[in-house]
């Protein structure tokens, strides 16, 4: 029996066309299109056409697709009815979960899987994901809902959902980025659960609810809650490297830094960092900006060495906060970028799907005798 690879370590569980990534060179391509040039160049509806069509559309098919998902942007009636009745005080990415799920409950063929029928629902859960979240954050607020402007891309008109005022450009791009950014990103763990799921043939919204479960680990994407959490914390831009080291010689993790592939600079923080910056002094938040590139500093003193740099969450703290989202939004921001690659690794499951079942090292006694109630 082979010893076991505790979390799966270097273990290759599929073969993918979606993103590419070295760890190394910290390299990652959607597609084989670098990373960087899908945000310098594309939007969030062309990147989901590129991972759920494996190519980039032409410019009928965008139009075409953008005029799908606008027209899904209103989830079911009987759904915001539910979200009328969610507790006030419920953390957003628990609704999320709920919702993601009860979504299945207004789908008259819920179980389709095959691929048509996959894309289908798929286009409906990511176009009223960030409808139920601001309807949601404007619910628990006490404030009347905003329904969806469909004359507006999904970042712009979640932002003006959330707000009950359009964007300016520059917060509607910047959030369009980060909703690239976050799109997929190979076998992270709750890609991995969407595709362990999917592998059953069970349904869509069962495998997209496990992947928002895993999503909110703060191991996973609940870091840049963490993020922001400790950016809080520190009272100030010199005291910074003190709560680092003090963390660290804790042996504590820092939230937003280290990952399982990258061993280099994480290309996407890459990009936030730049975004970061700009946002924070459009917004006057500088300090936010300076607190984090300090935090950097002293990580790379400190552990760069172990392969341990800035991860995606790290400067999409301070990216969502400048673009006014709560704390609390920015897991659920994940899940809305996110919700592209998992339903494109689902539909890629299934076009080749062979039921994931590994194996355990039994590593117990054997031939036990069973000791009755009464003598124990
Ligand atoms: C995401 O997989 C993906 O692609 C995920 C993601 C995606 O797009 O889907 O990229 C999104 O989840 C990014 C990661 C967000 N998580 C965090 O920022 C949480 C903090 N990071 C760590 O918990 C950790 O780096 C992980 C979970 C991300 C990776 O963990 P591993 O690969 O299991 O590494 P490990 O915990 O075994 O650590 C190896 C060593 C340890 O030191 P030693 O015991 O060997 O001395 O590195 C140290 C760890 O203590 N280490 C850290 C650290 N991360 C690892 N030390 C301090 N701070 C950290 N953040």
């Amino acid at each position: 029996m082979a010893l076991a690879v505790k979390g799966l370590e270097g273990v290759v569980a599929a073969e993918t066309r979606l993103s590419f990534i070295d760890g190394e060179a910290g390299i990652l391509e959607f597609v084989g299109i670098p990373i960087g040039e899908l945000a310098t160049h594309s939007t969030f509806e062309e990147t989901v056409f590129l991972l759920w069509n494996v190519r980039l559309p032409s410019k009928a098919e965008l139009s075409a697709f953008v005029s799908q998902v606008r027209a899904n942007y209103e989830p079911p009636a009987d759904l915001v009815k539910l979200i009328q009745a969610m507790p006030k005080d419920a953390q957003p990415m628990h609704v999320m979960r709920t919702l993601i799920s009860a979504l299945g409950l207004y789908d008259p063929q819920p179980n389709k899987i095959d691929s048509p029928a996959l894309r289908e629902k798929a286009l409906k859960a990511l176009a009223c994901a960030p409808t139920i979240l601001a309807y949601f954050d404007r619910h628990r607020r006490g404030l009347p809902m905003v329904h969806p402007d469909k004359n507006l891309g999904i970042a712009e008109n979640f932002l003006y959902m959330l707000n009950g005022q359009r964007p300016t450009p520059t917060m509607a791009r910047a959030l369009d980025v980060c909703l690239i950014l976050h799109a997929d990103h190979g076998l992270n763990n709750s890609t991995f659960t969407a595709r362990v799921i999917a592998s059953t043939q069970s349904d869509i919204y069962s495998a997209l609810t496990g992947a928002t479960g895993s999503l909110r680990g703060p191991l996973h994407g609940g870091a840049n809650e963490g993020v922001m959490v400790m950016l809080n914390e520190i009272p100030s831009v010199d005291a910074a490297e003190k709560h680092v080291l003090e963390k660290l010689a804790k042996k504590d993790k820092i939230m937003g830094f280290g990952h399982r592939i990258y061993k280099s600079y994480d290309p996407r923080a890459t990009h936030l960092k730049v975004l970061a910056k700009q946002l924070a002094k459009d917004t006057g938040n500088e300090g936010l900006y300076e607190k984090s590139h300090r935090i950097e500093q002293v990580m790379e003193n400190a552990v760069a060495a172990k392969g341990i740099y800035p991860n995606v969450d790290f400067y999409s703290a301070t990216t969502y906060h400048c673009i006014g989202l709560k704390l609390d939004l920015f897991t659920p921001m994940f899940v809305a970028g996110r919700i592209a690659g998992w339903s494109a690794h689902i539909i890629e499951q299934l076009a080749d799907n062979r039921l994931f079942r590994p194996d355990a090292d039994y590593v117990g006694p054997h031939g036990v005798e069973y000791t009755p109630l009464e003598k124990r």
